[in-house]
């Protein structure tokens, strides 16, 4: 769950490795604290106006997720340049990355969703609702970076209706089984994600806006008018955005930023750990 803390600083907890069951550190808030998210429980919708910072969160996610031993990675990405960076790490981690290629984002999409019906399975058969830390599972991030190229501008009318069907069911019934969808759009209005998908995402995060209208899009009615308007983030400030968990208040909260050289390096790090792993341990296991 999103935290504004008291106290600085908050220990952010420590093991051999990182879980995707750990809190992921996203910015700062604007009185100074660190902000968390809950990944794995949640959705994230993540909107607002071209060049507001979208990605640059959605970098910050993934840079964690990938440092974590339990994490598969599912990368969407048309415009490649994003997402993109993590393809031989999404690889050599075992997941998959798709860009501007519908077909295979609804092949992916559909695999996801059998995955899912097996894991509830398993739950049931176990006689358990959630998945918690210390399962032998991997959870299975999904990552789309510009969700309305799947569904409002490539492909068939079918096509994208299917892709918003199949999207709408992983964030109805991904969180308990550790499938949680991360999806950025710069609009998030009714001809790019139905009301209905919109509205269940749990977390929001609104960077900056054209009108206070496109703010309680993303946010939820009234919020503008309440005085948490992304309209009012400055253009000077890219990365600043209100972010609202669950039922709460919104939270301005300026994310971290991870540069073109830092992404590469992490990324070449995660995938050659992963490359190597059997070797590391095994002088080790012997
Ligand atoms: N948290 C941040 N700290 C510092 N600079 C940032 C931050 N977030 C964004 N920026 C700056 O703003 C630029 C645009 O950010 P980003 O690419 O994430 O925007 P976007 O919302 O994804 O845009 P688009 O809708 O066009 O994809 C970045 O290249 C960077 O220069
Ligand atoms: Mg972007």
């Amino acid at each position: 769950m999103f935290t504004a803390p008291t106290d600085l600083p908050m220990p952010v907890p420590g093991a051999p490795s990182m879980s995707m069951f750990d809190p992921v550190f996203i910015g700062i808030t604007e009185s100074g604290h660190p902000a968390y998210l809950d990944l794995v429980y949640h959705n994230l919708l993540d909107a607002g106006e071209p060049g507001g910072g979208k990605s640059v969160l959605m970098q910050n996610l993934v840079g964690h997720a990938f440092l974590c031993h339990d994490f598969t990675p599912v990368l969407l990405d048309p415009k490649w340049v994003e997402l993109g960076m993590w393809m031989q790490a999404a690889e050599a981690a075992g997941g998959i990355f798709v860009g501007p290629d519908i077909d295979k984002g609804l092949r992916v999409l559909r695999r996801l969703q059998k995955v899912m019906d097996r894991r509830y399975a398993w739950l049931v058969a176990h006689g358990r609702r959630k998945f918690v830390p210390g399962d032998a599972i991997n959870v299975i991030g999904v990552f789309i970076d510009e969700l309305a190229y799947y569904t409002a501008t490539t492909g068939t009318p079918e096509q994208q209706k299917e892709f918003i069907a199949l999207v709408r069911d992983l964030v109805a019934r991904g969180r308990a089984c550790a499938m949680p969808v991360i999806a950025a759009t710069q609009r998030p209005s009714v001809d790019i994600i139905p009301t209905s998908l919109r509205d269940l995402f749990g977390y929001r995060a609104a960077f900056r806006c054209t009108t206070p209208n496109s703010s309680d899009i993303i946010l939820g009615h009234g919020w503008a008018s309440a005085g948490f308007n992304a309209q009012a983030i400055s253009p000077q400030t890219p990365g600043v955005f209100y972010l609202i968990a669950e039922g709460g208040t919104p939270h301005l909260v300026k994310a971290a930023y991870l540069t073109d050289e830092q992404i590469h390096r992490l990324a070449h790090y995660v995938t050659w750990i992963r490359r190597h792993g059997d070797q590391v341990s095994a002088p080790l296991a012997a």
